[in-house]
């Protein structure tokens, strides 16, 4: 029997709507396989905590975190405190904290009615963005001069260290080497003279050493395009945090939008817990309405089982997520439907048990 540890971070807004759906389906998977079993620790962060204590998570918040084997993160966020302050004070201390240095969004359409783009199936968007997690733009050096003078003055300073830059690199050639996948560097050398100079040295300097895999390199603006143009071009894409960032969410548009894209933060050595969670936000608009997609977060459920060496129940929930999309009636709102995000989670749980 093995037993993994799992603490709840349901946030803000939907966060806590879409997590509840998530829990649903780990204590279903719990319920059929009596090899796996879980427990789950609620940690009430985010901004409703902020407002009552001045602070996003307790101050010894990364030592409570430490022994769990997962963290499941709804979302953070919530009008009133600045974004800056709930995605710095929680989620990148998170990521940092915990070395979480790779973030995989998968962008892959499961139903060719989901994504706008003329003629373009399933075989045509299907691949992996993995994203670094822990530095580069993200890195929050810089400095604010003169404020509020006439001579005010702000630097934002990307980071690239060549432990940080070289460790992603590599985990992306491993992967598209155990995949048998072609691997594609997003970068940005001709404007970046610096960062981006040495981010295209790396990538062909450890190159060398998977001479197997087959690679391409594009500028962040072509390869925007291409997203967009050409999906079918990309199979395994490494690519710096800022550009993951928004390179991911035109990932999310033409795979369905925010309700389903997921993201998993990984630390490799697992020497920290990693965090799995829905790409999108706390959703002030439609919070509280209970039409909340929840597909996005057990998606999120999918990542954790594969993190956890239980693929063939990460393929199930993928799988089940297929089915689902099919019946159009049932899904929420923001995929054309009259459902809600409860509904949606207790038919997932059927079609699970079916799919097993
Ligand atoms: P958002 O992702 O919360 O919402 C963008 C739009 O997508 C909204 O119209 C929303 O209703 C819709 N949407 C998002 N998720 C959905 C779902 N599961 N089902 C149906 N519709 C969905 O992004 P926004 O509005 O920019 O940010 C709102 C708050 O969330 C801000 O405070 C922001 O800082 C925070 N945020 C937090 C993130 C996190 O915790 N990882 C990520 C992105 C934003
Ligand atoms: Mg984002």
């Amino acid at each position: 029997m093995k037993n993994f540890n799992i603490a709840l971070i349901p946030g803000d807004g939907i966060g806590s709507e879409v997590v509840s759906e998530g829990v649903k389906i780990l204590k279903e998977i719990e319920e059929m396989d009596a090899a796996i079993s879980f427990s789950f620790a609620e940690f009430p962060w985010g901004c409703e905590y902020y407002l009552e204590h001045g602070k996003m998570m307790a101050d010894d918040g990364i030592e409570q975190l430490q022994p769990f084997d997962a963290i499941y993160l709804g979302a953070v966020g919530y009008p009133g405190v600045p974004d800056h302050i709930s995605l710095r004070e929680l989620l990148l201390q998170i990521r940092k904290g915990f070395d979480q240095y790779v973030n995989l969004r998968p962008i892959t359409l499961l139903n060719p009615s989901l994504t706008p783009l003329k003629s373009k199936t399933e075989k045509d968007v299907d691949f992996l963005v993995i994203r670094e997690n822990s530095e580069g733009e993200y890195s929050g050096a810089g400095d604010w001069l003169y404020k509020g003078k006439p001579e005010e003055v702000v630097l934002q300073t990307g980071v690239f260290s060549r432990k940080g830059t070289e460790r992603i690199i590599r985990y992306a050639y491993e992967e598209a080497r155990k995949s048998n996948r072609t691997l594609t560097s997003v970068s940005k050398a001709n404007a970046l003279n610096y960062s981006m100079v040495f981010w295209d040295e790396v990538f062909e300097e450890v190159g060398k050493e998977y001479p197997d895999v087959e690679t391409y390199s594009y500028l962040v603006d072509a390869a925007s395009l291409y997203f967009v143009a050409q999906p079918e071009r990309f199979e395994v894409v490494v690519t710096s945090n800022l550009f993951g960032d928004i390179l991911t969410d035109i990932g999310a548009a033409i795979t369905g939008g925010l309700g389903l894209a997921t993201g998993a933060n990984v630390n490799p050595e697992r020497n920290y817990p990693s965090m799995f969670e829905p790409v999108h936000g706390s959703a002030p608009d439609i919070a509280g309405k209970g039409i909340a997609n929840p597909i996005a977060a057990i998606w999120s459920v999918s990542q954790m089982m594969d993190f956890f060496g239980e693929e063939k129940w990460g393929e199930a929930i993928l799988s089940t997520i297929k089915t689902i999309l099919k019946e159009t009636e049932q899904l929420t709102p923001d995929l054309g439907g009259q459902g809600s995000t409860k509904s949606v989670g207790d038919r997932f749980v059927e079609l699970l048990k079916d799919n097993r």
